[in-house]
């Protein structure tokens, strides 16, 4: 390859800027041009692409967002769309394309495969629901942010002897909920790949404040269902406690990457380059057991994430 492209799709997260800076600083390094395509595939469809030079991605290592923003593009899961796509990066010399995103950005990166155009995807989402890598990009950071929330909640509720419900993000994956809860402390994790039972809930809360505990923390995630409505259950079978609700909301999606996230899409973001350089194209990039991998997209995508079992139930023992 000579010239690639880099952009970011879907939800935002934390780190995609340090990726995109990866991306660019690899490429021009190893001699590569460098271009930027603005807000996701419907940059790409409205050909909204720039060069980028070594001070273009200046100053962002530390900063929140995307520099080239993002969007969701009905057009491009159109073939017609892709076709477009692949075009206009064919007229300009683009021979491969990074890119940022969540699974919905594997799948368009999926179908500009099938166009003939060299792809590499690196896993860009709070969620932490891409398979094949043990992190994605955003994910660290988020579940420190849920996890410096609950230590306020967790104040707070002791004071007034109250139930602490926190709905968290995670679209149809627990493991933001799952990994804020063992690091919190939380005393019930609830999250769509474990079935549970809320009366159960209810009674081990019950139980727990006959025990001398001055709060209860119930993290749950999206993808069970929304927070009031499993404070009202809770209220009514466990009225030891008042419940308050708080959703966690966009705030997981914003402020300062952690240097995990930092480092993890430094990697990533110069790994996606070196391979494409090599000749190895339409893979997803992944860390898992701290070595970087290259998985076909199209496994990535048609494979869930397993979930930690054996995290959710050590989180389960120390929570008693
Ligand atoms: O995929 C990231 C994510 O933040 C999910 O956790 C959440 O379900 C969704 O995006 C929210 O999407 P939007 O920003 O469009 O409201």
């Amino acid at each position: 390859v000579k010239k690639i492209a880099v952009l970011t799709s879907g939800g935002d997260s934390q780190g995609m800027n340090a990726a995109v800076r990866a991306v660019v600083r690899s490429g021009l390094y190893f001699g590569l041009e460098v271009f930027g395509i603005q807000r996701g595939y419907q940059g790409l469809l409205n050909d909204d692409i720039f060069p980028m030079d070594l001070r273009s991605v200046g100053d962002i290592i530390q900063r929140g967002g995307t520099v080239l923003q993002s969007a969701r593009c009905l057009e491009f899961t159109t073939e017609e769309g892709q076709k477009k796509g692949a075009q206009i990066l064919r007229d300009r010399g683009i021979d491969g394309v990074v890119v940022i995103g969540g699974d919905g950005s594997y799948q368009g990166a999926n179908k500009l495969t099938k166009q003939g155009i060299k792809t590499m995807c690196l896993p860009g989402t709070i969620d932490n629901d891409i398979s094949f890598t043990d992190y994605t990009i955003g994910f660290d950071t988020a579940v420190s942010i849920v996890v410096d929330a609950i230590n306020k909640l967790r104040d707070t509720m002791s004071s007034h002897e109250r139930s602490s419900i926190v709905e968290v993000m995670g679209r149809h994956c627990g493991d933001i909920a799952l990994h804020a809860g063992l690091a919190s402390g939380a005393e019930t994790i609830l999250v769509p790949e474990v079935e549970f039972n809320l009366q159960e809930v209810a009674d081990r809360m019950t139980q727990n404040f006959k025990h001398g505990k001055r709060h209860s923390i119930v993290i749950v995630a999206e993808g069970v269902g929304k927070g009031e409505d499993v404070a009202k259950v809770i209220q009514e079978n466990c009225p030891a406690y008042e419940p308050r609700v708080t959703v966690l909301g966009h705030i997981q999606r914003g402020g300062t990457p952690t240097a995990f996230d930092r480092n993890l899409a430094s990697r990533l973001g110069d790994f996606a380059v070196r391979q494409l350089i090599e000749g190895v194209s339409d893979k997803a990039c992944g860390m898992i057991d701290g070595k970087l991998v290259a998985t076909d997209i199209g496994k990535v995508v048609s494979t869930k994430k397993e979930f930690n079992m054996e995290l959710y139930e050590l989180a389960l023992r120390l929570s008693q």
